[in-house]
């Protein structure tokens, strides 16, 4: 198929997301570690592996070794850290496939280093200490004897030490500086006892931009590739640039009489003849059923009324006369001079542009450019 027949899909460049990269390495001196997890942003996980190693990145970080799997069935061999939790069962697939993982417990360490030892192989690892998100992690103040631990078992090899933010994107918090202070403490026992390893790394994209004294080794950010604001205090910096855009098509145009009601359970009447117009997006592409969506369509911003369907929704066209069947449509993205960003659907939506990217399902096409 090609992007005529679509009636709904995402449009990808990957030539800006190569820019992206480059642009964190320049502002920050260091190498990357692109943060792909769930399909890429909603982006297409092995697209946006490829491109994250073509565009110079040291490693991909993903959440899950079926991530890892995914990149590597598609013969994509550069170096791949899961962030997240791992089952032994994966451990042929890891060494095999020279898949890092990494570990947050001794009791998992305890699991992997048998079943490295039982398979005669090694697990390349990085150890997880918590700072301050109290998610995963060895508490920083139990780091040191962790990391001494880990270190003794057989089967396993220590590559990296990792901490993460908790509230890097509100830069004024004061809470990144006392998780950075609590990591360099637990980092000087660290390098006293001889076991820094070589490559430690704590900085999500925001971190990496705001927090100098948090890059160490390595940045590791996901949404600022993509070109997203991590939040609304915290903004990308000049160069930095979308890569996506969500269009669909409109596949209908009526003018529909005074009272009527629009969409299930007719949540909106038309106050006099409207120009309605029907657009290809519905929930089950993520577009989500709440009030206040608009779209834009011939460069002006059409409202959304009635409820969003599964596979459709309806705009109000009577600004835009000149809207014709078959028009394009932008969700997110930029049509003549205005622009509907993520972060916009994501503040109509009461969210932040993280789940709204994450959100984009499967069933969206996904259209690459790479210029
Ligand atoms: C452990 C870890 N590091 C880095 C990132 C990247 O974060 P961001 O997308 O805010 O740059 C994430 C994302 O959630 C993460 O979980």
């Amino acid at each position: 198929m090609n992007i005529n027949d679509y009636t709904d899909w995402l449009e990808i460049d990957l030539g800006a997301f190569k820019n992206n990269i480059k642009r964190m390495k320049q502002i920050t001196g260091k190498p990357v570690m692109a943060v792909i997890k769930a399909n890429g942003y909603g982006h297409g996980l092995v697209e946006i592996a490829r491109a994250a190693l073509q565009g110079g990145v040291e490693v991909c970080g993903v959440a899950r070794v079926e991530e890892a799997f995914r990149i590597r069935r598609k013969g994509i061999y550069g170096k791949i850290l899961v962030l997240g939790g791992a089952m032994p069962d994966c451990v042929p697939f890891v060494m095999a496939e020279d898949v890092s993982l990494t570990i947050s417990d001794l009791q998992t360490a305890q699991t992997f280093s048998a079943e490295a030892v039982s398979r005669g192989g090694k697990i390349h690892v990085h150890a997880k200490v918590d700072s301050g998100m109290n998610r995963l992690g060895v508490p920083v103040e139990e780091g040191l004897d962790f990391l001494r631990r880990l270190n003794e078992m057989p089967g396993l090899e220590v590559d990296g030490l990792f901490t993460h933010f908790a509230r890097a994107d509100e830069i004024h918090a004061g809470t990144t500086e006392a998780q950075l202070e609590r990591f360099l403490k637990f980092l000087d026992d660290v390098e006293r006892a001889g076991l820094r390893p070589s490559l430690v790394h704590a900085s999500n994209s925001a971190a990496s931009l705001f927090f100098p004294d948090a890059r160490f080794d390595m940045v590791r950010p996901g949404i600022a590739l993509f070109g997203i604001n991590p939040a609304p205090d915290a903004v990308l910096p000049e160069g930095f640039t979308p890569i996506l855009q969500w269009k669909t098509r409109l596949i209908s145009v009526k003018d529909i009489p005074a009272g009527s009601g629009i969409s299930y359970g007719h949540k909106y009447f038309t106050r006099k003849t409207e120009r309605v117009g029907v657009i290809a997006v519905g929930y089950a592409d993520g577009f989500r059923r709440v009030e206040g969506n608009q779209v834009l369509i011939r460069g002006k911003y059409a409202p959304v009324i009635g409820s969003v369907c599964m596979d459709q929704c309806m705009v109000n066209l009577d600004e835009i006369p000149e809207a014709r069947l078959d028009d394009e449509v932008v969700l997110i993205g930029r049509q003549g001079d205005r622009q509907i960003s993520a972060e916009d659907i994501a503040n109509s939506w009461g969210t932040i542009a993280y789940e709204v990217i994450c959100g984009l399902p499967a069933r969206l096409p996904r259209i690459y450019r790479d210029a």
